[in-house]
C-alpha cells in the first residue's frame, strides 16, 4: 500500500513491475534523501513535494516561478547540488504540436545531461498510458520523445506512466463541446485522482530504479461518454453527451485498449463517484 492509500498490484508486470519498496531504505524514516521534484508547483508536483516532505525528505520543488527552468537551463545545476534523485512531473505550458515536442525534447536534454553532471542514481518521469498508441496526436509523440530521450541516457531511471486524472475529465469535455453537445466514443479508460497519482511517485522516488516502465491506473475501468455524463451531471452542467463511435480523443482515434493499461497496473483505491461527491 502507497503512502496515500494506492494498490500495488501482486505479482509484477510488464517491464518487471516487482517493487523493492526498502531500497533506499528511508520509507517513512528521516533518512535525508535529497530530491528534486521538476514541476514542483503543478498539480501533480505540489502533492509529491508534500509527500516526500512529510517523509522527512530534503525537497526541491523546483519550476520556473522558483527560479528552475529546465527549458533554457537556468538553476539547473544549482537545484540538482547534492541531490540523489530528480522526479520530473512538469508539463509544457503550450499544447500546440511543435510547441510542445519542442519544450520535451529541450526540457528532457537539458535536465538529463545536468543529472549526469551531478550524479544523479534515479530519474522519475511521469508520463501517459498508451503513449505509443496515441501517436497521431502531438502532444503524445512529444511524450514518446521524452520517454526516449530518458531511455537512452544513461540515468538510472523509472517512467512511470499513468492513466488521465480525475481532475482531467472537465478537459474531456471541454475538447470534444459542440454548442451544448459533448460528442465522444465509448472507449475504455481507467482514470486516477492526483492524490493516488502523486502517492506512488513519491513512492517510486524511494525504490530502486526500474530502467523501465510502470503503468498506473485508477481502481476500476469506465467508458468515456460515461465519465463526462457523471461528471456533468455532478457539476449541473446543462451540456449532453452523445455517444460517437467515430468521435476522437483530442484527434485520436480510440478502442478499449488505446486508454487502458498493461498487465499488472499498480492501482489506486479512490473511485470517480466517490470523488465526485468530495470535489462537489
Ligand atoms: N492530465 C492528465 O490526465 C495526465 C495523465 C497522465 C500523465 N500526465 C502527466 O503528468 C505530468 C504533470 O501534469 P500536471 O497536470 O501536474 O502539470 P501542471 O499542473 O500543468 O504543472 C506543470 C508544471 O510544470 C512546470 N513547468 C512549466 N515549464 C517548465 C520549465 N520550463 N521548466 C521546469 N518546469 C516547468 C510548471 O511550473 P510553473 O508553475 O513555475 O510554471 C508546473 O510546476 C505531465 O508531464 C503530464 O504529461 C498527465
Amino acid at each position: 500500500m502507497g503512502i496515500d492509500g494506492y494498490t500495488e498490484s501482486s505479482a509484477g508486470g510488464k517491464e518487471g513491475a516487482v517493487m523493492n519498496t526498502n531500497s533506499l531504505n528511508t520509507k517513512g524514516s528521516g533518512n535525508g534523501v535529497k530530491i528534486v521534484v521538476i514541476g514542483g508547483s503543478g498539480l501533480i508536483g505540489k502533492k509529491v513535494v508534500k509527500n516526500l516532505r512529510q517523509m522527512g525528505h530534503e525537497v526541491v520543488a523546483a519550476s520556473p516561478s522558483s527560479g528552475v527552468n529546465t527549458v533554457t537551463g537556468e538553476g539547473l545545476a544549482e537545484a540538482l547540488a547534492g541531490a540523489q534523485v530528480v522526479v520530473d512531473v512538469a508539463n509544457a505550458p503550450v499544447w500546440e504540436d511543435k510547441a510542445v515536442l519542442e519544450f520535451f525534447e529541450k526540457s528532457g536534454r537539458n535536465l538529463l545531461a545536468a543529472e549526469a553532471a551531478s550524479g544523479i542514481g534515479h530519474h522519475v518521469a511521469l508520463s501517459v498510458v498508451g503513449t505509443e498508441r496515441l501517436l497521431s496526436s502531438g502532444y503524445f509523440r512529444a511524450k514518446m520523445a521524452q520517454e526516449d530521450l530518458i531511455k537512452a541516457s544513461p540515468i538510472p531511471y523509472t517512467i512511470v506512466r499513468a492513466t488521465q486524472f480525475f481532475e482531467f475529465v472537465g478537459g474531456i469535455a471541454q475538447s470534444a463541446t459542440e454548442g451544448q453537445t459533448v460528442r465522444l466514443p465509448s472507449a475504455l479508460m481507467q482514470p486516477i485522482v492526483s492524490d493516488d497519482v502523486a502517492a506512488a511517485v513519491a513512492d517510486v522516488a524511494l525504490e530502486e530504479p526500474l530502467n523501465g516502465t510502470i503503468d498506473l491506473a485508477g481502481p476500476e475501468p469506465i467508458r468515456m461518454d460515461d465519465l463526462v455524463r457523471k461528471y456533468l451531471s455532478a457539476n449541473h452542467d446543462e451540456r449532453t453527451v452523445t455517444t460517437d463511435a467515430r468521435a476522437s480523443y483530442f484527434g485520436v482515434a480510440v478502442n478499449d485498449q488505446s486508454l487502458t493499461p498493461g498487465d499488472h497496473p499498480r492501482l489506486g483505491k479512490t473511485r470517480f463517484e466517490d470523488w465526485l461527491k468530495t470535489a462537489n
